[in-house]
């Protein structure tokens, strides 16, 4: 795709996003696992990351390499898992350290509000948004460091653990209790009346900036991998979706390293939410209905964001549907792997990387539709640590 086509996609989807979305019912955890994505625009497609200026992967990458306390995450090679599961190799990203925030969102709002206070008075301005965790704890840290107010919205269903994470970095918490599109829309609405600066990961209009930043920063994580792998080249790269943002982040940076050669990329999203997969099957944005619930709690979103939209619809290879009985053994082979591999904490949204993997080895079908054999070599994202300790140690027992 050259940067003309991307601009329409991007006009485009602002004009799909404007219309009231189809409803979609949710697939069960017994839909078919591998999903061939039919609007992938491979080889011709290598969506621009010149356009739009917001999302010059080298400016964020600079700038978060600047901050106090950086530092890449692991990335740790896993043979002996690799064997278990028929691969030839197995890496694993491990971002429950990334600036002690417990996940890769550290990338992501910290950078968007930066870019956004740029040239205002920190003091005199509120961050704001509504997220079920990573994405609020991220952007409270930012806005202490700036010296800034924040408000974050928080959903119904979220856990307390996490409403304390972000409690604790200075934030006030507003209970919305309303599933998270409707909580989000009335965030938004004080926001407006209140005058504050909305930093969302999820793009409504096609031209959210926010959400775009909040992209650009996680491209990061990709560049770090690609510099750790050396010389190692992966066939295989599998993300969580959740509204879309990191898969597309992982995508364009893949296609600026790769070009079209890029590995096959697989996205990966729980059944009762898998807004990125309908969005390709119906060549538009979606709602999904029902309360998206799921054990993968960074995976529950409903809608397609907006500006992961060109990415993920015309780049992803495929999706991966994953019933939610693969997360807590995804988990615990991360806890306890075989061999001399590294134990990762890997929480319940990061295990679906490894849940997907022993899913796949089970079905012969899906592992032959994403083209995956014992010469594959695959990268994961272990996204985020042990978020919700009570919860991960409760999976980690079982
Ligand atoms: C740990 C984790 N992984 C993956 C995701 C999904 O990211 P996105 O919504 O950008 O697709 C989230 C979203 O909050 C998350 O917190």
């Amino acid at each position: 795709m050259t940067a003309i086509d991307l601009r329409q996609a991007w006009l485009e989807t602002r004009r799909m996003m404007s219309a009231p979305l189809p409803l979609v019912a949710p697939l069960s955890d017994d839909a078919p696992l591998a999903w061939r994505n039919t609007r992938l625009l491979r080889g011709r497609a290598a969506p621009s990351p010149a356009w739009p200026d917001a999302l010059s992967m080298a400016d964020a990458q600079a700038a978060i390499r600047a901050w106090d306390g950086y530092t890449p995450t692991p990335l740790h090679a896993l043979p002996a898992t690799a064997a278990r599961l028929g691969l030839g190799a197995l890496w694993c990203k491990d971002e429950g350290t990334r600036f002690g925030l417990g996940s890769f969102k550290a990338l992501g709002a910290p950078y968007a509000a930066q870019r956004l206070l740029d040239g205002r008075d920190p003091a005199a301005t509120t961050l704001a948004s509504c997220t079920d965790g990573n994405h609020g704890r991220a952007l409270a840290w930012a806005a202490r460091r700036m010296g800034a107010r924040c408000v974050i919205g928080i959903p119904r269903g979220v856990s307390e653990n996490r409403i304390a994470a972000i409690a604790d970095l200075g934030a006030e918490i507003m209970r919305i209790d309303l599933p998270y599109d409707d909580a989000f829309a009335a965030l938004r609405a004080t926001a407006t009346t209140q005058g504050w600066v909305v930093v969302s990961d999820f793009g409504v209009t096609g031209d959210d900036v926010a959400a775009q930043h909040c992209m650009a920063g996680y491209t990061l994580m990709m560049q770090e991998a690609l510099a750790q792998l050396g010389e190692a080249r992966p066939t295989h790269v599998f993300v969580q979706g959740g509204c879309g943002g990191f898969a597309a982040a992982m995508l364009a940076a893949l296609h600026d390293r790769y070009g079209s050669a890029r590995p096959f990329f697989t996205v990966i999203e729980p059944a009762r939410a898998a807004c990125l997969l309908e969005a390709a099957r119906a060549g538009m944005p979606v709602r999904i209905t029902g309360d998206l619930e799921t054990l993968m709690g960074g995976l529950s979103c409903g809608v397609i964001s907006s500006a992961a939209w060109p990415w993920v619809v015309r780049g992803a290879d495929a999706f991966l549907v994953l019933p939610e009985r693969f997360v807590g053994p995804g988990l615990r082979l991360h806890a306890r792997p075989p061999g001399g591999d590294a134990r990762v904490v890997a929480g319940e949204t990061a295990a679906a990387g490894m849940g997907a993997l022993l899913a796949l080895a089970g079905d012969a079908a899906a592992r032959e539709a994403l083209g995956l054999d014992a010469a594959s070599r695959v990268l994961i994202f272990a996204c985020e640590g042990a978020t919700d300790p009570g919860s991960w140690q409760a999976l980690a027992a079982g």
